[in-house]
């Protein structure tokens, strides 16, 4: 049985459409929201480049100006993207925040808009850390990256309310489920490739040397904690296709209550949220390690 809208929660007349899996119409004050937490995701990750790096647009020489700025556009992007991957099961899940399906789409174009903001700037304004020749797109790390924004741009065009007068309603579900999912997993794949090695030689090997381009290179990179919630937000969602509706959700489900299926989710929810948790103390733990050592 389908987990789907298990329980009569109450949502905003503005959620009840996107609650319904329907276009949503427009929201002034959820976009205020929405561009809320983007900046203050902005403000944190820019912060703490800041202060990792200890500069932000005036790069050291041999950097480019917007080097800091692009990376900060590429992880809150790719944060709100994965965000609003999550804010299904958590409506699914619990009561308590179900007025976060208000703003799933407003959120989830805000962070579509810095997933092509992104690689404007990566390719165009980043000619002595990015030359064009090293970002062949048609490379796996690259051409996935594509991928994402192109079906980005789709799903941007047909979250308009008419576009469902033009798709029809189940073609135009179908398209905004999988898109999404086709969105996060290029994302996750270029993400991954990108950030991989860094990852692991922070974590393994110990800090490298202090340089201009990094000068407290004991602090880890940012996107670490951003790919530990990536992959969280992931597994939550495979969670619940394997165990919980177990089918790909090819077809809209009828409302099915099932109070079971929802512990089940819950449970593991909030199982798993803990193991996150742990994995991020485990990097500030390592961070402190490195630091008393440097
Ligand atoms: C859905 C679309 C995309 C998303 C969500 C995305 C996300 C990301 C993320 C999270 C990073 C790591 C940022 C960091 O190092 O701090 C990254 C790096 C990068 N991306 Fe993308 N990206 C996308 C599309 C693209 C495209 C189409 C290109 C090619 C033009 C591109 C070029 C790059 C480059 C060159 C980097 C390395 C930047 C650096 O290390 O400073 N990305 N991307």
């Amino acid at each position: 049985m389908a987990v789907h809208d298990v329980t009569p929660q109450a949502v905003g007349p503005a959620g009840a459409a996107a609650k319904r899996g329907r276009p949503k119409p427009f929201s002034f004050h959820d976009y205020v929201v929405s561009i809320l937490i983007a900046l203050v995701l902005t403000v944190f990750y820019g912060g703490y480049y800041l202060i990792q790096r200890t500069y932000f647009f005036n790069a050291p020489p041999g950097i480019d100006p917007f080097y800091v700025p692009d990376k900060v556009i590429a992880v809150v992007g790719m944060i709100l993207l994965a965000f609003t991957f999550l804010i299904g099961p958590i409506y699914r899940y619990f009561n308590a925040f179900d007025y976060l399906i208000q703003y799933r789409k407003e959120i989830g174009i805000v962070g579509g808009f810095f997933a092509l903001f992104h690689p404007l700037v990566a390719y165009f304004f980043l000619p002595l850390t990015f030359p064009q020749s090293e970002i062949p797109l048609t490379s796996v790390t690259y051409g996935a990256g594509l991928a994402g924004s192109l079906v980005v741009i789709f799903l941007i065009f047909i979250s308009f309310q008419n576009a469902v007068i033009l798709l029809g309603a189940n073609r135009w579900w179908f398209l905004h489920r999988f898109g999404l999912r086709l969105v996060i997993l290029v994302a996750v794949i270029h993400f991954f490739c990108i950030e991989w090695n860094t990852w692991v030689q922070w974590l393994t090997q110990s800090a490298v040397k202090p340089s201009a381009e990094l000068l407290y290179p004991w602090m880890p990179e940012p996107t670490t904690f951003a790919g530990l919630f990536v992959v969280w937000v992931v597994i939550v969602r495979l969670y619940e296709t394997v165990f919980l509706y177990r089918d790909l959700g090819l077809k809209p489900k009828p409302i099915a209550p099932d109070a079971n299926l929802r512990l089940r989710g819950r449970r593991f929810f909030i199982y798993s949220f803990w193991v996150l948790i742990a994995c991020n103390v485990f990097v500030f733990g390592r961070w402190m390690y490195y630091f008393s050592i440097r």
